[in-house]
């Protein structure tokens, strides 16, 4: 018999009270379950994640891929809108990368949910200044998912140094039993880390996306050579030389605590840069 084209899929459950279920069922059966959230759109920063996952798992272990676009941590509605869905795409990358289940749900939430996770103090700067909700949605939804397929671990990218700084912070305020584990930012030849978020940009822009990463650069040397007077506004000065690109902010701040600091050895800097319409941001230890 020829196999059918379902031969090559992967698992998906879309329904959440059936993927809990499993959950529950793996859970008593003492399987380890590693957990990669995403929003779909998937691209080597996502794929780098699969191999930690197959590994805090272990050989026999479920490597779980969640793909939900969170309507609840997006505050502008076309953002929301125009987010790629590319999902036949997205299952086949996972079935190649040997994921054993993606967990595609079309809904999460009650129509009149009204309870959300509230993290109030490293949510507070940077991306949770610029899009108000941002982190109450990710918070929520992350706290939901791990409530849904019940991971022994979870794997974030670097690239989101907030956002994993949230999840760990939620995680260990509410005693979740997940372990967190962070993955290294993915980045193309140019330095422009991967993201959801680059199919946007244009061919001119896509080229002056590679500022951030310089300003990194820059950042990195100036620190280096001790050259720091107004270095957050020549930064911001060497970015905006590129035409599509405007600078929503600069930051350097304490990794754990997420503190405003000076730029110093050992401080992260975070930055968030409009390449035309498109909004992206990057972080790196300096
Ligand atoms: O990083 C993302 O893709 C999302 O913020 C996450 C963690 C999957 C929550 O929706």
């Amino acid at each position: 018999m020829i196999p059918g084209p379902f031969f090559y899929r992967v698992k998906t459950i879309c329904n959440p009270a059936a993927m809990q279920r499993q959950a529950q069922r793996w859970k008593r059966e003492g399987e380890r379950v590693a957990l990669v959230p995403t929003m779909g759109a998937l691209h080597a920063g996502h794929v780098s994640l699969i191999p930690r996952a197959r590994k805090a798992a272990g050989v026999n272990g479920i490597v779980v891929v969640s793909i939900y676009v969170n309507p609840t941590q997006f505050n502008v509605a076309k953002d929301l809108r125009s987010y790629p869905r590319p999902l036949a795409a997205d299952k086949k990358l996972c079935y190649a990368e040997g994921v054993d289940v993606v967990f595609a749900p079309k809904s999460l939430y009650e129509n009149d949910a009204s309870t959300t996770i509230n993290e109030t103090v490293v949510s507070l700067g940077m991306e949770g200044e610029s899009r108000q909700g941002h982190f109450r949605g990710v918070g929520t939804v992350v706290v939901k998912l791990f409530n849904l397929v019940l991971p022994t671990s979870a794997i974030f990218g670097e690239k989101d140094w907030q956002q994993a700084s949230l999840i760990r912070r939620v995680t260990r305020d509410l005693n979740l039993p997940t372990r967190i584990i962070i993955g290294p930012t993915v980045r193309e030849a140019d330095g422009l880390a991967c993201s959801s978020r680059n199919v946007f940009l244009n061919k001119s822009e896509r080229q002056q996306a590679a500022a951030l990463w310089q300003a990194i650069g820059l950042a990195r040397a100036a620190v280096h050579n001790g050259n720091l007077r107004g270095l957050k506004r020549r930064l911001i000065h060497s970015i905006e030389q590129q035409p599509a690109a405007k600078v929503d902010y600069v930051e350097f701040f304490d990794e754990k605590m997420m503190r405003p600091v000076k730029p110093m050895k050992g401080a992260r800097m975070a930055l968030a840069v409009f390449i035309g319409k498109t909004r992206l941001i990057d972080n790196a230890r300096l």
